[in-house]
C-alpha cells in the first residue's frame, strides 16, 4: 500500500492511509503552547509542561490507540457521521489525506460530493492552538449538516491524574461565556506548584449554537469516540460541569448551497492567573477572543507561523541528486531539530512528557540549534550551567517548568558536553564575550564566569580517572547502560575518554582564541595525560575497546563472550583524533565488518542474552534491542561523521543513506519499520530480534541533532571554525557534485561541489588553500564557493 509521499515544494509531507502502523505526528508549538497530532487527527495540548499544564487528554499506551485528539464530526441530514481526519468517526471516505508541515497539519477529505478541510496550527503570538474548518459543497444539491469539534480536557497535573483522579475531579468546572462563544475550563486544585500561572483554558468558536462541557454528557456511558451519544442527538446540551469528567465540544448548523463554502474556526487556549487574577484572566480572554477568531486573525497568525519556520529553515538548502537525502537535510532535519531542542526526549504518542529535560540530550540538541540559532543555544547553554555543580560536574536530568527537584545521579558524560556546546556557540557567532559572562551553579551558593564553568567540568573528570587514568564511568557515560560494568565504581569508561580527549582539543582552541594561556598550559598537559593513557589500554589489536570493568577486565574486546565489538569508540577514535591513521582505518572497518546491516549499523555484537539464561546481564533490553544491538541511529552519526573525516564520502553518504527514514521503509516496509517516514529515530531492532525493522523512540532522539549536524557540516561540508569556515564537502564517486547554500555569521555562502579528480577551492574568484579553513575575514556578504575533489 502506497501510504505517503513527500511534497517538496511545499515542504509537506502527505499521508494517503490514516490506518498507519503507529501514529505518525507533526509537533504545533509556538515555543510555549504545545501540541501534537497524528495523521488520523489524535494527540494532544499541553501549555508548557505536559507534566503540570496537561490540557487535553491522549491514551498514550492504552487501546484503542492515538486518542482523543482534536476532533472534528460532520453529522449529515440522514444521521451519517464523518470526520476529515478520519479518526474519530472512521466512516470510509471518498478521498482523504493528511498533510504534515513544518509547524501545521492539514486533513482533506470528501465524502458523499462535500468537502472538508481542517488545518491545525498553534498562533505564534497567543498561546492558542488554532483550527480552521473549511466546508465546500461542489455537488448539485444543497447539504444541511452539524459540524462539532470536541476535546478531552485534562486534570493538567498529569501524574496527580493518575494517582488522585478520582477526589481530583471535585475540582474543576467548566461553563461557557455567551459573549465570546467560549467553554472556559476552570482547574482549581490548590497544590498547584505555581499557583499564580494556573490558567483559564477556553475553546472558542466563530460561530456556535449549542454546546456542552461535560465528557460524559457528550459520549454517554459507555459512549465511544467514533459515536458519541450527543452527535446522534444532532445537538448539545448546554451544560457544564462542577465536578467530574471535563470536555470542551462546540456545535454549529449549517447549511451549504450548491457551489457555497463556508469556514468554522476554533481556537483552544490559555490565560494565566485564573485563580488569582480572575478579572484580569476572563478579561484578557474576553478582549483577545473577538480578534483572534476573525479571519483576519487566523490569517495573520498563520502568516507568522509559516514565516517562522521559512526564517528557520532556509538558512541551509542544497541540491542533490538524491531527493530522499536533501529533504531530510533541508526539511525534516531542521524540523526534528527544533522539536527536541523544545521538548528533549519527553513527549512522542509513546512518551508521556513527564522525564523532564536531559542534560546530556539538550547540550546535543542544542549544538545543532546553534548554527542556524546560536541565540537560541546560548540561552539555552545558560539554563543549563545552573544545573552544574560547584565540582564540575552536572546533574542528570532536571525540570526547570515544573521546578521538581533535579536528578543528581553522577555521570561521567553530562558535564562533558557542556563545552561542546559552548565551542559550538563559539564558531557560529564568532564572539567570546558569551565566556565571561557569570552563572551560578547548582546550589546557587556560588557562581562564576561561563569559562570557569567549562573548565570546572574538565577538572571533575580529570579529578575521576581510573586505574587506566581513564574516566570512571560512575554510573554511565553516553549508553544508559554501560554503568553495569561498573557496579563498585572502579569501571572505566573509553567513550568517556574519547570524549574528554575531544572535548580537551574544543577547550584548547577556545582557550587560545580568548587568550587564556595559563589554561592553555593546563588543558595541553591533561590533553598529554589522557592521550598516553588511551594508547597504553585503549587498543585491542583490531578495534578500539569500549572499557574495563570493576575488576579491570576489557568491555568490548574480542576476548568477551558478548559485546565483543562496540561502535562507539570505533568511530570516537577518529573523532578524537587518537591512534595512528592505520588504528583508525582498523576501528571502522571492523565497525562495518561486525556492526554492518543492510540498514545500518548495530551498536555492538554480539548481543548479550538476559534473563533468565543470564542471571547477571547486561541490561534487561533483549539482544537486538535497544543499547543491547539495535542498529542504533544515534551512535550511526558519529560513524558518518568519522568516515567523513577520514575522507571515505561513499562510505559516509552510504551509512546516511541507509537509515534515511523513507530508505529504511523501503527496506522493510510501512508495517515492520512502523515509524513516521519524516523524522529520525532512536533505533531500529537489530537482526538478533524477531521484530528486525522495527523502528522505535521516534522524533525524540539524539539521532536528530547529530544527523542535522553531521549532514550539513560534515558531508555537505561548511563548517564554522573558530578562525575560519571549513570546507570540505564530501561528494561520493557515483555524483558530479552538489550545491549548497548557507547562511553563516550573517554571511551567504553558495558552495559549488563539483568532482574533477583535482582537490581546489576557489572563493569570489581567488585561489585558496583547500587544507585551510577560509579566514573569516575574507568572506563578503554573498560568497561564491568553488570546491572539487
Ligand atoms: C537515550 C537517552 O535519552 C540518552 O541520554 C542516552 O545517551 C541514549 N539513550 C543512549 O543510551
Amino acid at each position: 500500500m502506497d501510504y505517503f509521499e513527500f511534497l517538496d515544494q511545499e515542504r509537506a509531507l502527505i499521508i494517503k492511509e490514516p490506518r498507519c502502523p503507529q501514529p505518525w505526528i507533526n509537533y504545533l508549538s509556538n515555543g510555549r503552547m504545545h501540541a501534537f497530532v497524528s495523521q488520523a487527527g489524535g494527540g494532544f495540548a499541553w501549555w508548557k509542561s505536559a507534566t503540570v499544564y496537561r490540557l487535553t487528554r491522549y491514551r498514550q499506551h492504552l487501546a484503542p490507540m492515538d486518542g482523543p485528539g482534536f476532533y472534528i464530526y460532520l453529522r449529515e441530514e440522514d444521521g451519517t457521521v464523518w470526520s476529515p481526519s478520519w479518526r474519530p468517526a472512521e466512516t470510509e471516505l471518498d478521498k482523504w489525506k493528511a498533510i504534515h508541515r513544518p509547524g501545521i497539519s492539514s486533513f482533506e477529505a470528501t465524502y458523499n460530493g462535500l468537502h472538508a478541510q481542517l488545518d491545525l496550527w498553534v498562533a505564534p503570538d497567543h498561546d492558542a492552538l488554532l483550527w480552521e474548518l473549511k466546508l465546500s459543497n461542489p455537488s448539485n444539491r444543497s447539504r444541511k449538516l452539524d459540524a462539532f469539534a470536541y476535546v478531552e480536557l485534562s486534570q493538567m497535573q498529569w501524574t496527580d491524574e493518575f494517582n488522585w483522579g478520582y477526589y481530583i475531579k471535585y475540582m474543576l468546572r467548566t461553563d461557557y461565556d455567551e459573549a465570546t462563544r467560549s467553554v472556559r475550563y476552570l482547574f482549581h486544585h490548590q497544590s498547584h506548584p505555581n499557583i499564580s500561572e494556573v490558567p483559564l483554558v477556553y475553546f472558542a468558536g466563530s460561530e456556535v449554537d449549542t454546546w456542552c462541557g461535560s465528557r460524559e454528557d457528550f459520549l454517554g456511558s459507555y459512549g465511544s469516540e467514533s459515536c458519541p451519544k450527543a452527535i446522534s442527538k444532532g445537538n448539545l446540551n448546554n451544560r457544564g460541569i462542577s465536578c467530574g469528567e471535563p470536555a470542551a465540544a462546540l456545535h454549529r448548523q449549517l447549511c451549504l448551497e450548491t457551489g457555497q463554502s463556508h469556514s468554522l474556526r476554533f481556537a483552544l487556549g490559555v490565560e494565566p492567573g485564573a485563580l488569582l487574577e480572575p478579572e484580569r484572566c476572563k478579561q484578557a480572554i474576553d478582549g483577545l477572543l473577538p480578534t483572534l477568531l476573525s479571519k483576519e486573525g487566523f490569517d495573520e497568525q498563520r502568516e507568522r507561523c509559516e514565516k517562522w519556520w521559512t526564517t528557520h529553515l532556509e538558512k541551509l538548502s542544497c541540491s542533490l541528486p538524491e531527493p530522499e537525502l536533501q529533504r531530510m537535510i533541508e526539511t525534516w532535519s531542521p524540523v526534528n531539530t527544533v522539536t527536541t531542542a523544545r521538548f528533549s526526549r519527553s513527549v512522542n504518542a509513546t512518551a508521556p512528557g513527564i522525564r523532564g529535560i536531559g542534560f546530556r540530550d539538550t547540550c546535543q540538541d542544542m549544538i545543532a540549534i546553534a548554527y542556524r540559532r546560536p541565540d537560541w543555544a546560548l540561552d539555552k547553554l545558560r539554563s543549563l550551567l545552573t544545573e552544574q555543580h560547584a565540582d564540575g560536574r552536572a546533574n542528570h536530568t532536571s525540570y526547570p517548568i515544573e521546578k521538581s527537584p533535579s536528578n543528581e545521579s553522577l555521570h561521567s558524560d553530562n558535564h562533558l558536553w557542556l563545552p561542546m556546546l559552548a565551542h559550538a556557540i563559539a564558531v557560529e557567532t564568532g564572539d567570546p564575550g558569551f565566556l565571561e559572562e557569570t552563572a551560578s551553579f547548582y546550589t546557587n551558593k556560588e557562581s562564576a564566569t561561563i569559562w570557569e564553568h567549562l573548565m570546572r567540568a574538565l577538572r571533575f573528570t580529570e579529578s575521576h580517572l581510573g586505574s587506566h587514568n581513564i574516566p570512571l564511568t560512575l554510573r554511565s557515560d553516553w549508553n544508559d547502560i554501560i554503568g553495569k560494568f561498573s557496579k563498585a565504581g572502579r569501571g572505566e569508561s573509553l567513550f568517556a575518554s574519547f570524549q574528554y580527549v575531544y572535548v580537551l582539543r574544543q577547550m584548547l582552541a577556545l582557550a587560545q582564541w580568548s587568550g587564556r594561556n595559563d589554561d592553555a598550559d593546563t588543558i595541553r598537559e591533561w590533553l598529554h595525560k589522557q592521550t598516553t593513557a588511551l594508547d597504553a589500554c585503549a587498543w585491542d589489536g583490531g578495534w578500539w575497546r569500549r572499557g574495563f570493568d570493576d575488576n579491570g577486565a576489557p568491555v568490548g574486546s574480542r576476548s568477551s563472550p558478548f559485546g565483543k565489538i562496540f561502535l562507539n569508540p570505533q568511530s570516537w577514535a577518529v573523532l578524537a583524533r587518537v591512534g595512528s591513521r592505520e588504528q583508525q582505518e582498523a576501528g571502522m572497518a571492523a565497525a562495518a565488518e561486525h556492526l554492518l546491516t543492510d540498514a545500518g549499523l548495530k551498536i555492538l555484537s554480539p548481543g548479550f542474552k538476559t534473563w533468565p539464561e543470564e542471571s547477571n546481564p547486561f541490561s534487561g533490553y533483549g539482544p537486538g534491542t535497544g543499547e543491547n544491538g539495535a542498529i542504533f541511529c544515534h551512535a550511526n552519526t558519529w560513524t558518518i561523521m568519522a568516515e567523513a573525516l577520514l575522507g571515505h564520502a561513499d562510505t559516509a553518504w552510504e551509512y546516511f543513506r541507509r537509515l534515511v527514514p523513507e530508505n529504511v521503509i523501503h527496506r522493510f516496509g510501512v508495517n515492520t519499520y512502523g515509524a513516521d517516514p519524516h523524522a529520525w529515530l532512536s533505533n531500529i531492532v537489530g537482526p538478533e530480534n524477531t521484530r528486525f525493522g522495527w523502528g522505535n523512540v521516534v522524533h525524540i532522539t539524539g539521532t536528530a541533532a547529530w544527523m542535522d549536524i553531521v549532514a550539513t557540516q560534515y558531508l555537505l561540508g561548511i563548517r564554522s571554525e573558530l578562525t575560519g569556515l571549513r570546507i570540505d564537502p564530501q561528494i561520493p564517486t557515483h555524483w558530479t557534485g552538489f550545491t549548497v547554500r548557507r547562511q553563516v555569521r550573517g554571511h551567504w555562502i553558495h558552495l559549488k561541489a563539483k568532482r574533477s579528480g583535482h582537490q581546489r577551492l576557489q572563493l569570489n574568484g581567488h585561489i585558496m588553500d583547500p587544507s585551510q579553513s577560509i579566514p573569516w575575514q575574507r568572506l563578503a556578504a554573498e560568497n561564491e564557493i568553488v570546491a572539487e575533489m
